[in-house]
């Protein structure tokens, strides 16, 4: 029996949601949207929020004022607190660093600990937003590209990576774990690796694992935190990505290096906390708990219909069902389009908006992106549709 409503449709409109806004889905995507559309791009989930967190919400609106608010002891605490439980990670307080987001605060850290020109190592198909904060702050892609095997599993060159970690140009390691788009979670060997790695030859370590508290019932995830034994390491945790409040822009790194905490701070100023973002931090993590073990159990339920349904109804499509993240990488090649036409036709014919494989980089183009974080009957309409213009 679930405690939440995970079938609910929440209607968007009229809220600037990015996700389901054509005219946005037009700029990026160069792609159509009709009355129907349903959009399963961008990553954020069609689920409601727990209401643990709603509810703090609303007492704090209730509040009437909204003014500079700082990060409390018991904001400290939940992160804190729910590292430990969860992932058996041991966080000090004075560690945290807040940023409004991951991907803005990549881009202040590479900024304050890097020089133009110096190179920024990435494991590519990987999240797009990497390659666009390095080439925006005229730092150079080195890409370590994933191997791919015939069956799609994707593995680590160690061999380049050991090369690239070893060119003196090349200062910092962005790992993404659970990695998107591949939906693989890296095993506890192969993080080690990489981390004595970047241990040897000094490189700083980014360890985007915004993913980490989505993973599959079956699949083990091991933070490359408590697997690093240099004094370069630096851990992206976000509420965001875990309660779906991306757009409270709540994330927060572990940096026990003080010279690079201090770096940053001096780079970026001291940035205040947004108080809707301290609420529902804590009350997502203090109170949030169930909430992210149904949202599990969905997700599971989710791509094991989507696994079944490909099979048997999209014969030529290939899909692995993710480890991590609720994003889902489906090999469509074998249609014989284009990427532009595959995303253009499943768009004005099935009324679907997904992405590409292409912007990933590394040669998986043909490939496209589903978020699966949705009611599952309006991911079995979105397939039977795609399933349908195919069938044609
Ligand atoms: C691996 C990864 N990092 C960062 C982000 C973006 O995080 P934020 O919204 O906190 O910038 C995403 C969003 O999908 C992601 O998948």
């Amino acid at each position: 029996m679930s405690k939440y409503d995970w079938n609910k449709e929440v209607d968007r409109i009229g809220t600037s949601s990015f996700k389901t806004d054509s005219k946005k889905v037009k700029d990026i995507l160069k792609l159509n949207s009709y009355d129907d559309t349903i959009y399963l791009w961008v990553a954020d989930m069609d689920f409601a929020c727990a209401p643990e967190i709603l509810k703090v919400l609303h007492d704090r609106v209730d509040n009437e004022i909204f003014g500079y608010t700082y990060k409390s002891d018991e904001y400290n605490e939940s992160i804190i607190n729910w590292y430990k439980r969860r992932h058996d990670i041991d966080i000090d307080a004075n560690d945290l660093i807040y940023s409004n987001g991951t991907v803005a605060g990549i881009r202040n850290i590479i900024r304050a600990l890097t020089d133009e020109g110096d190179g920024i190592i990435i494991q590519e198909p990987v999240y797009y937003p990497f390659a666009t904060q390095i080439k925006g702050t005229n730092r150079k892609i080195v890409s370590n590209k994933l191997l791919c095997d015939f069956e799609n599993n994707y593995s680590i060159d160690f061999i380049d990576f050991e090369k690239k970690a070893r060119d003196r140009h090349n200062k910092i390691f962005m790992l993404c774990n659970p990695h998107n788009p591949v939906g693989q979670i890296w095993s506890e060997s192969d993080v080690k690796r990489m981390m004595e790695i970047c241990e040897t030859y000094d490189i700083i370590v980014i360890a985007d694992e915004i993913h980490c508290d989505l993973i599959r019932k079956d699949a083990k995830f091991v933070s490359a935190y408590n697997l690093y034994n240099g004094d370069k390491m630096i851990l992206a945790t976000a509420a965001n990505k875990t309660f779906n409040l991306a757009g409270l822009q709540i994330t927060n790194f572990v940096i026990n290096n003080m010279e690079i905490r201090k770096k940053i701070v001096k780079y970026t100023g001291d940035i205040f906390v947004n108080p809707f973002a301290v609420e529902a931090t804590i009350a997502g993590y203090n109170e949030g708990e169930e909430w992210v073990k149904e949202l599990n159990e969905v997700l599971d339920d989710n791509f094991d219909f989507m696994e079944e349904f490909i099979k048997e109804n999209l014969p030529k499509a290939r899909f692995n069902k993710p480890e991590g993240t609720y994003l889902a990488l489906i090999d469509f090649r074998d249609y014989g389009l284009s990427e532009a036409e595959l995303l253009c036709k499943i768009a004005d014919e099935a009324h679907v908006i997904l992405e590409g494989g292409a912007m990933f980089g590394n040669s998986i183009e043909g490939f496209v992106r589903l978020n699966a974080a949705c009611p599952k009957h309006v991911l079995e309409e979105a397939l039977t549709r795609i399933a349908d213009i195919f069938k044609q």
